[in-house]
């Protein structure tokens, strides 16, 4: 995403950030949708280059959207979806249902017989018992369902508690060493209406580098070759990083991509094993930095010697992650280009104290009420993540290309809120 001053205001890929909020209102989301395409060629190219079967499916969860889907099926991406809603708008979008994976570790059942009935490319098991359900119910519905299972395989990843995924003491997944994940395989093997493919791993999100993915594989290829388990399938999952600040370290994708592809040939190659379909899972590297959100500045509250909070129109209703994880974030401010020489705070406008956006950053002193601001890589996990909390409105999303500036999602009206409720 280019992001730079002309005539003093701010733009993306040469759009006015200005005129795009006048007309959307705000708090608002802007996509860049080249950058979302060029994201999915670049993992597509380097997958390329290994020579390796491989596919790639985009984590819905990041940001579920029909119109990204859309894109998701021109970029040749597949799709990863946790839950009947995440699969219900999939099946909204042009994706194929035979590229999507299922996952969750607790599918209902409702949600099984409808991924079934959806024609899904297969399952991502993550428990023992609910292998007897998904044959029961695959059984019932007179077919055969393909499989992988998530394997834990006890690999800690250095990233926020709350994103680590791959440690022993985890809800996702069935542990190697307590010996679960290969229970896990020989009732999938046992199962008649399942076809066992293969396996999958996520250590975690957000992470830098692939010293920890690569030591994964390598435990567990030697894994299933002592336990003599073939697979068509390996799903390595997601987790390649993004740069939310200065401070952060974005996934090196090409250079990240060869380490992985030619450890897993090297793998194979030591112990003569068949070398599997390789499959990633990306989320928030596909539109992370991609996405920006624009809010207009209310109250400015100097307190002496203490601090200034700037309150914007939005906060953690459509920006949690500051909240939840102590995230950092970078911001601009959109209507003139001035040095940023004052500590602030960004507040949001709701009723918690928690509510902050941006702790201790820099913006120009001059900043006031009705000025418009940017926060910097909110394309995941944000509007994904949003809530109604104090009655707010979800946002509305714009994505924009070299060419046009469409809404590919309406901002929430006061009707919305109230649809459920039984008067
Ligand atoms: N595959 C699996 C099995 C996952 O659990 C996840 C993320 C992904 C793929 C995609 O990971 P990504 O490439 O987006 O890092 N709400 C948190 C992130 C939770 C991630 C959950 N799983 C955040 O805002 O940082």
């Amino acid at each position: 995403m280019t992001l730079k001053y002309i005539n003093n205001q701010l733009s993306i890929n040469g759009h006015d950030v200005k005129t795009i909020a006048e007309q959307y209102g705000t708090p608002l989301f802007i996509y860049d949708e080249n950058m979302i395409r060029e994201q999915c060629r670049r993992f597509h190219n380097a997958l390329q280059h290994s020579g390796l079967k491989y596919s790639i499916s985009y984590a819905s969860k990041a940001f579920t959207s029909i119109q990204l889907f859309n894109i998701m099926q021109e970029e040749n991406m597949g799709l990863d979806v946790v839950s009947e809603g995440e699969l219900y708008a999939a099946l909204q979008s042009k994706i194929d249902a035979s590229t999507i994976h299922f996952h969750g570790n607790n599918k209902t059942d409702r949600e099984i017989e409808f991924a079934i009935l959806s024609g899904v490319e297969y399952f991502v098991i993550d428990s023992i018992e609910e292998i007897s359900r998904i044959n029961t119910i695959a059984s019932t519905l007179n077919t055969v369902v393909n499989a992988i299972l998530r394997i834990n395989p006890g690999v800690e990843a250095h990233t926020h508690e709350f994103i680590q995924t791959g440690q022993e003491d985890s809800k996702f997944g069935l542990s190697i060493k307590h010996g679960l994940a290969i229970q896990g395989i020989h009732a999938l093997q046992n199962a008649p209406f399942i076809n066992f493919r293969g396996v999958h791993f996520h250590i975690g999100s957000q992470i830098f580098e692939s010293t920890g993915t690569i030591r994964t594989i390598e435990l567990v290829i030697e894994w299933l070759v002592n336990e003599n388990i073939s697979i068509d399938i390996l799903n390595i999952g997601g987790g390649f990083s993004i740069r939310y600040t200065e401070d952060d370290l974005q996934y090196p994708i090409e250079d990240g991509i060869r380490n992985i592809t030619e450890t897993l040939k090297s793998e194979c190659r030591k112990f003569n094993y068949a070398l599997p379909e390789i499959s990633l899972e990306p989320g928030r590297s596909i539109v992370g930095e991609a996405g920006i959100t624009v809010y207009e500045v209310g109250t400015v509250k100097e307190i002496p010697h203490t601090n200034c909070y700037i309150s914007i129109d939005g906060g953690m209703s459509d920006h949690i992650r500051t909240a939840l994880y102590n995230a950092k974030y970078e911001l601009l401010l959109v209507n003139r280009n001035e040095k940023s020489d004052k500590t602030v705070t960004i507040a949001g406008k709701l009723c918690e104290s928690g509510d902050i956006i941006a702790r201790n950053t820099k913006l120009p002193s001059s900043v006031s009420r009705g000025d418009l601001l940017v926060v910097k890589s909110t394309g995941a996990y944000h509007y994904s993540m949003s809530s109604n909390y104090n009655q707010m409105l979800k946002p509305s999303v714009v994505f924009v290309s070299n060419e046009n500036i469409r809404e590919v999602i309406k901002r929430q009206t006061l009707e919305h809120l109230f649809a459920n409720e039984v008067i």
